[in-house]
């Protein structure tokens, strides 16, 4: 079993990208398990606390389900044609020490997708997190793309369900794609 832990850069309850991840709970394929996790509890960073104190439990927590998943799949809101700060912080602390971050990101599998209002899709959300998952030494999957725009017509806001059939062939070959990708680099980091 090729095990993904999802990550939504969204707060909001009725948050699209935390949709989208639901969504593609139900599209995994055969053989895959994508676990939600959550970056809600993670306080704003500060280098003082983790002097004094180390990691919040919130973020060693978080930090374990990552390194016990094989991959990892980001839906990032875009705002102001950027990473939202609550999610890159939550990444920022997920990073601490920086001696521990070969053993959290090195080389693991990560997925970008994104879901917006707007009719960008989150492209320049999507390409901000290129240089950030480059510095963590992630292996970043770029065999699909999936960049939802317009996603309040997109998704049925009061259920939550993903109700755009274009989209949702779309998440399902992303899906396809990453979990290959995925098990790809397991199978390669097994060894012979
Ligand atoms: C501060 C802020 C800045 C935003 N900037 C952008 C933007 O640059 N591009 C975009 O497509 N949408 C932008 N939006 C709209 C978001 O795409 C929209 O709020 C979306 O629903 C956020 O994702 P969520 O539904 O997962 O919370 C912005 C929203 C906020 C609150």
């Amino acid at each position: 079993m090729t095990s993904i832990l999802a990550l939504s850069g969204s707060l909001r309850a009725k948050s699209f990208n935390s949709m989208l991840l639901q969504a593609a709970v139900a599209v995994a394929p055969a053989g895959t398990s994508l676990e939600i996790g959550s970056i809600r509890d993670i306080p704003l960073y500060d280098g003082d606390v983790e002097a004094r104190s180390g990691l919040p439990p919130a973020v060693a927590a978080l930090k374990e389900r990552i390194v016990a998943a094989d991959g990892l799949l980001l839906a990032s809101p875009e705002y102001n044609n950027g990473i939202p700060g609550v999610f890159k912080n939550a990444i920022d602390w997920l990073s601490r020490p920086g001696s521990d971050i070969p053993r959290v990101f090195g080389d693991r599998p990560v997925g970008v997708i994104g879901a917006t209002i707007g009719r960008g899709g989150t492209a320049m959300a999507q390409a901000a997190w290129l240089p950030v998952l480059r510095m963590l030494g992630a292996q970043l999957f770029v065999g699909e793309r999936l960049q939802v725009a317009s996603a309040g017509s997109a998704f049925d806001t009061s259920s939550g369900a993903l109700t755009d059939a274009s989209v949702r062939s779309l998440l399902e070959k992303y899906m396809a794609g990453f979990a290959r990708f995925v098990e790809r680099q397991r199978a390669s980091s097994a060894g012979p």
